[in-house]
C-alpha cells in the first residue's frame, strides 16, 4: 500500500496539542492513519530558516515542518494567502490587496516547501495537498522531477471567472494548479466555478465527469464534501455533559432560559456582525425573548496580523457593547462573547446545551461547526440549526432553517421560529440532519479523495514542464 503524505500550511504538531481551531486540522486528524507523513509550516518564524525539516513522531505519524522567515511569513501567509486569496475566494473583492512582491514571496515559499519535501518522498507515495496557500505546490514539485500522484483539496469556495479575473496573475496560478492530478472541492457549485475558470482563462473544456487535459496531463476534478467523526463527536458531547464547564453553563441559565450558540474563528467571512444585528433585531421585535434567551458567541482570534481582522475585532467589541448596553438587565446579559478557543469536548457539551446553533457565514467553504452542532444534540430534545445558504454545508443540511445572512430580519425570524419550534418538528428536522452528518463523515471524505488519487494512473513528468513564473 502506498504511504500517504499530507501537505498543508498548518501542521497540528503533537508537541503543541491544545484547543485547535480550523476545519482542516480537525477533519484530517480525525482520519489520518499511522505510517503517514504530514508536512508543512512549523508555525515558527526564524531569522534564517533551513530547508531541512524538523521531524517528530506521534502515534505512528511523522510530522516534518520547516520554519518561515519574517519576510516569508508577511508575503506568503499574511499578505498573499490571507490578504489576497482569502478575500477573493470568499467573494470580497473590496478586501483584496494585491502586491507583486507578495505574490513572488508566495511562489518562493511554495518552491521552498517543494525543495524541503522532495528528499523525504518515496516513489509510490500518494501526496495530498491542502488549501489555497499551496495552489502552485505541485508545479514546484514537478519541476524538481517528482512524478508521484499529487492531489489537491480546496477548503474554501471557488469563484466564477468574473471574480477570478480581478486577481492579477490568475491565469498563471490556474495553470500551475493543473500540475495536480486530482483536484477536490466541497460542492458541485465550486467545482463548476473552477471548471468555468479553466475554460475561460486557459481555453480548456472538461468532460461531464470533470476531467480535462492540460499540457498533456489529465486532471480529474471531483466533489468531495468534508465531514466530521460524528460518532466520536456525539460521544464527546454526552461525556462533556457531566463535566464542570458544561454544568456551570447550565447553571448559568435559570430554568426556562434558552441558549443560542455561535462558534467561529474571528473572521469577516463568518458573518458575525450580521448575526449580532439579527439577534438585536430579535430582542427588539420580540420582547418576549428578553431574559428568556442568552447568546453565547465563542469567536477564537485568528490572523491577527491582518488589518481587516483587527478592524473586525474592534467593530465586534463595539457591537457587543452596544447590544449588551441596550438590552441587559441587572440579572441578565443577552450576549456572552469570548474571543478564545475552547476545548473540543467542552465545545461539544456547549452545543448540546444550546437550543439554537447559529451558523451564518457570508461565505464558507463547508463549515464544520454546523455538522458538529447536529452531532452533539440530544435525540430526545434536539436543538435547531440556523444555517446560511452560503455555507457549503447548506448543500447537505437542507433540513436546517436556511437563511440569507445578508438579511438581518431573516436571521431574527429564524431565531424566533427556532425558539418557538415544538419537539416533534425539532426531532423531525434533526433526524434528517443527523442522517447526512453520519453519512458524509471525515472518514468518508478521506476515503473518497484517496480512492480517486489511487485510481489515477501516474503520469511521467513531461520533459518540457516550464515554470509558469
Ligand atoms: P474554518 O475552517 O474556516 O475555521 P470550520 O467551521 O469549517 O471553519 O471549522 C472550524 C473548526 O474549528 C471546527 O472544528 C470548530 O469546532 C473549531 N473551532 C472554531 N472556533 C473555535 C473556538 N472558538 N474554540 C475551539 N474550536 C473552535
Ligand atoms: O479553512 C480555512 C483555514 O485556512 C484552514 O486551512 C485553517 O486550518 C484555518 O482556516 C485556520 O486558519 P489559519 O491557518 O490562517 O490560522
Amino acid at each position: 500500500m502506498s504511504r500517504l503524505v499530507v501537505v498543508s500550511n498548518r501542521v497540528p504538531l503533537p508537541s503543541e496539542r491544545g484547543p485547535r481551531a480550523g476545519g482542516l486540522a480537525v477533519a484530517l486528524s480525525d482520519a489520518l492513519q499511522p505510517g503517514s507523513l504530514w508536512f508543512g509550516w512549523s508555525g515558527r518564524r526564524t531569522g534564517t530558516p533551513s530547508t531541512t525539516p524538523h521531524t517528530q513522531q506521534a502515534e505512528g505519524i511523522a510530522y516534518a515542518t520547516i520554519d518561515l522567515s519574517e519576510h516569508d511569513y508577511r508575503t506568503f501567509y499574511v499578505n498573499f494567502a490571507n490578504g489576497a486569496l482569502w478575500p477573493l475566494l470568499h467573494f470580497r473583492l473590496g478586501l483584496l490587496n494585491y502586491r507583486s512582491e507578495d505574490y513572488e514571496g508566495y511562489r518562493a515559499v511554495n518552491r521552498r516547501f517543494a525543495q524541503a519535501l522532495k528528499p523525504l518522498l518515496r516513489p509510490d507515495d500518494l501526496i495530498w495537498v491542502h488549501d489555497y496557500h499551496l495552489f502552485p505546490f505541485a508545479e514546484a514539485l514537478r519541476l524538481l522531477g517528482v512524478s508521484n500522484r499529487i492531489g489537491f483539496f480546496l477548503h474554501t469556495p471557488f469563484v466564477p471567472p468574473a471574480l477570478l479575473h480581478a486577481l492579477p496573475r490568475a491565469e498563471e496560478l490556474l495553470r500551475a494548479m493543473c500540475a495536480y492530478d486530482v483536484i477536490g472541492f466541497h460542492t458541485r457549485t465550486y467545482r463548476q466555478a473552477f471548471l468555468e475558470c479553466v475554460t475561460d482563462l486557459l481555453g480548456v473544456r472538461a468532460d461531464n465527469d470533470g476531467r480535462f487535459v492540460h499540457r498533456g496531463r489529465p486532471v480529474n476534478v471531483i466533489v468531495d464534501p468534508i465531514g466530521i467523526d460524528a460518532d466520536s463527536f456525539a460521544a464527546g458531547a454526552t461525556d462533556a455533559a457531566q463535566g464542570m464547564e458544561v454544568r456551570l453553563l447550565r447553571e448559568s441559565l435559570p430554568s426556562g432560559r434558552s441558549l443560542a450558540i455561535g462558534v467561529d474563528r474571528l473572521d469577516y467571512s463568518k458573518g458575525l456582525v450580521n448575526r449580532f444585528e439579527g439577534y438585536a433585531r430579535l430582542l427588539g421585535k420580540h420582547s418576549e425573548h428578553r431574559r428568556q434567551v442568552s447568546f453565547l458567541q465563542v469567536a477564537v482570534r485568528s490572523r491577527e496580523d491582518l488589518g481587516d481582522y483587527q478592524r473586525l475585532r474592534r467593530e465586534l467589541d463595539r457591537i457587543v457593547g452596544d447590544i449588551n448596553g441596550r438590552f441587559s438587565e441587572f440579572d441578565w446579559v443577552p450576549l456572552r462573547y469570548m474571543t478564545r478557543a475552547v476545548r473540543r469536548t467542552t465545545l461539544a457539551g456547549f452545543y448540546r446545551v444550546a437550543r439554537l446553533g447559529v451558523v451564518t457565514p457570508l461565505r464558507d467553504g463547508m463549515n464544520l461547526v454546523a455538522k458538529e452542532y447536529v452531532a452533539a444534540q440530544d435525540p430526545a430534545d434536539p436543538g435547531v440549526l440556523i444555517l446560511s445558504r452560503f455555507a457549503g454545508a447548506a448543500d447537505e443540511l437542507g433540513a436546517a432553517l436556511i437563511v440569507n445572512p445578508f438579511d438581518v430580519d431573516e436571521i431574527a425570524d429564524a431565531m424566533h421560529a427556532g425558539l418557538a419550534m415544538g419537539l416533534a418538528e425539532r426531532q423531525e428536522r434533526w433526524r434528517a440532519l443527523r442522517e447526512q452528518v453520519w453519512y458524509s463523515t471525515a472518514a468518508r471524505y478521506c476515503q473518497l479523495f484517496l480512492s480517486h488519487l489511487e485510481e489515477y494512473e501516474a503520469q511521467p513528468t513531461p520533459r518540457r514542464l516550464h515554470a509558469a513564473w
